[in-house]
């Protein structure tokens, strides 16, 4: 019997969720219930990590226990960074923070005795969830830091979340204009159903793995062009073209030889992407911040001539490339931060897949040789 086969899983509906919905009719993405817009207009990362583990929304009580728990797991271990430290300096970001992932999780997981005790209880993976979402802003801005070939800076307890980050990557104080725009940009990254990286967590939580090696598969999965990488590229893209009066022969080049433009296009929104306006407005808020009109012009006339040419319209990496660029983070970075963000929905969905497991084991038609025998083989 012929087998219907859905290539890429395009369409193909594989299990229930109740952490995030999105509706492709109305180009619409709800966290728990709430319009993803809202949450970045409104709370604090913290408060949408917090949301997107708990199913609701923290009272301020909740709020400032996670807050003091996130403080207490903020600084780099000395073994994570000694594991950094041992990759070459021009390693890619993310496979330096795939690999501290992997080290926190050998140094938190040590002494369990089997594979067993590993996969942890609700209660541990959620701590666990917590620890992780402390401790990637230290390392992604140690990442950056060391590229440069500049001292680790230490944590500070006055600081919520996003300024936080933003100082132990730069080492100023972070202006308020900078830090919304940044949290805005965690909060929109943070979960999006079962995008690539995503299912591939809870594939590997399906055979009861445990939640770090999850993350450090789901690092693999967001590292590809085709999903996070994207940010990244489109910068590359930007800083190929170089300005807005190069747009037009960039274009017929780049459709001429049938390249992918980087931030165009969603598997699932086919008439805009819901994250899109509210990023964009930060990024005004950046371009007028930093006084850099001719980044907002370049990007305003490639995504005026491809929508005339194609059609297709931009997706979140599009404005927050450019974003993370104005910020001062280095182009290598901008994946590593989606990952400080994906982390919360990352770990919402492994605990949701732990707690009503099936082991995920899809079936594959056959195209090979037909069966055949080594005795058969001439000599
Ligand atoms: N540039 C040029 N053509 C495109 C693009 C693009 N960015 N996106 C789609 N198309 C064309 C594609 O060539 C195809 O044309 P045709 O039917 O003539 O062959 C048609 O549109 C359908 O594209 P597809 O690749 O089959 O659609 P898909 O649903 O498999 O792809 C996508 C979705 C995101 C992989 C694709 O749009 C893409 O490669 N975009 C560029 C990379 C990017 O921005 N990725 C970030 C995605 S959003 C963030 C995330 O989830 O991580």
């Amino acid at each position: 019997m012929e087998q219907e086969i859905k290539k890429g899983l395009a369409g193909v509906v594989v299990d229930t969720t109740a952490i995030s919905k999105v509706n492709p009719e109305t180009n619409s993405l709800l966290y728990r219930g709430y319009p993803v817009q809202e949450l970045a207009e409104t709370q604090p990362f913290e408060a949408v990590a917090y949301l997107l583990w708990h199913g609701e929304l923290p009272t301020s009580d909740d709020l400032e226990h996670l807050r003091r728990t996130e403080r207490e797991h903020r600084a780099l271990a000395d073994s994570v960074r000694a594991a950094i430290d041992l990759l070459p300096h021009d390693a890619h970001p993310m496979d330096e923070v795939r690999t501290a992932v992997s080290a926190l999780g050998a140094i938190d997981l040590a002494g369990s005795g089997s594979v067993l005790d590993a996969t942890g209880s609700a209660e541990e993976n959620l701590a666990r969830s917590v620890r992780l979402f402390a401790a990637l802003p230290a390392i992604v801005a140690y990442g950056q830091r060391r590229r440069r070939g500049e001292e680790l800076v230490e944590p500070r307890d006055d600081l919520d979340y996003a300024a936080n980050f933003l100082w132990m990557t730069f080492g100023e104080d972070p202006d308020e204009i900078v830090i919304d725009a940044f949290n805005r940009s965690m909060v929109l990254y943070a979960e999006h159903s079962f995008n690539a990286s995503t299912f591939t967590a809870r594939v590997i939580t399906s055979t009861l793995s445990d939640l770090y090696s999850a993350v450090v598969g789901a690092i693999g999965a967001l590292k590809g062009p085709l999903h996070g990488g994207a940010n990244e590229a489109v910068m590359h893209v930007f800083d190929e073209i170089g300005s807005a009066e190069r747009v037009v022969p960039w274009l017929d080049a780049a459709l001429a030889e049938k390249r992918k433009i980087m931030g165009f296009g969603h598997r699932v929104y086919k008439n805009g992407d819901s994250r899109v306006p509210t990023m964009r407005a930060a990024l005004d808020a950046l371009v007028a911040h930093y006084d850099r009109r001719d980044l907002a012009d370049l990007s305003d006339a490639l995504e005026r001539e491809f929508m005339e040419r194609k059609g297709i319209h931009p997706n979140l990496d599009y404005p927050s490339g450019p974003a993370y660029h104005l910020i001062g983070f280095d182009t290598p970075m901008f994946t590593p931060l989606f990952i400080a963000s994906r982390v919360t929905g990352w770990t919402a969905h492994v605990m949701e897949q732990a707690a009503s497991n099936a082991l995920i084991r899809p079936l594959s038609a056959y195209d090979g040789p037909d069966e055949r025998h080594v005795a058969d083989l001439t000599p």
